[in-house]
């Protein structure tokens, strides 16, 4: 039976939640954020899961009016704020992946911090993808490993990138069906799940249900059964 101990998730339809609501496309964030949880807790709680790579903030989100970029970075503050508690005890341990220098300082800084002090836990490694883009990665990896002399061989590439461990279960909720630059590398032979569940409406019985899908696929890697 297939167990996914690497889960990535790409977490859409925030906005489209809030618009339907007739509320502003930040208040989708704002609950967005608060099912982050939910599910961190749940994969937390499940030994199998080893990993859980969160997309939630893109390369090209930047192109989005400045002031719900500007909500989602005080959004981000506020959570790692608050969440600090939720990931010591629950053992879970941080690692961010993107390239956070195009962060404020405060916020690299309160970033690094949470990374530090979780650097201990050794329970689920949550990895919430700030400013990631699969193709900024791969670039930042291939500059970090050019400098060698020999070829650049998959092994060295894959441990230059931000996330060094292949995805098993790749999930996107909000309808459409597209990586959107995410794990691109990672994710060659990821399943693929997709959900028309907008995220905030996300909940850990999808969880479940996609899970025990999961477990009956037959994952060749281009063998034999
Ligand atoms: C995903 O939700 C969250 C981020 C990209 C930060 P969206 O904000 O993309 O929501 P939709 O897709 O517009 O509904
Ligand atoms: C992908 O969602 C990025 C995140 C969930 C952070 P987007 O809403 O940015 O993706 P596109 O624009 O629909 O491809
Ligand atoms: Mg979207």
């Amino acid at each position: 039976m297939n167990k996914a101990r690497h889960i990535a998730i790409i977490m859409d339809g925030n906005g489209r939640w809030a618009e339907l609501r007739g509320q502003k496309r930040v208040k989708g964030h704002e609950v967005g954020a608060k099912v982050v949880r939910t599910i961190t807790e749940f994969c937390a709680a499940d030994s199998d899961i080893e990993r859980l790579t969160l997309y939630a903030f893109s390369t090209e989100n930047w192109k989005r009016p400045r002031l719900e970029v500007e909500f989602l970075m005080k959004l981000l503050q506020k959570y790692l704020d608050n969440e600090l508690e939720t990931y010591l005890t629950n053992n879970i341990r941080f690692e961010p992946i993107g390239d956070i220098r195009a962060f404020s300082s405060s916020l690299q800084k309160t970033i690094f911090e949470v990374k530090e002090k979780t650097a201990h836990c050794d329970g689920l490694v949550q990895s919430l993808a700030l400013n990631y883009g699969a193709h900024d990665e791969i670039l930042r990896a291939i500059n970090r490993v050019k400098k060698s002399q020999e070829d650049i061989t998959e092994a060295m590439l894959s441990n230059a990138l931000d996330c060094k461990h292949n995805v098993d279960l790749l999930i996107r909720t909000g309808g459409d069906h597209r990586l959107s630059n995410f794990l691109l590398w990672q994710a060659a032979y990821a399943e693929l799940f997709f959900s028309d569940t907008l995220w905030p409406d996300f909940t850990t019985v999808e969880l479940e249900k996609i899970l025990k899908d999961f477990t009956k696929i037959e994952r060749r890697f281009g063998g034999l059964k």
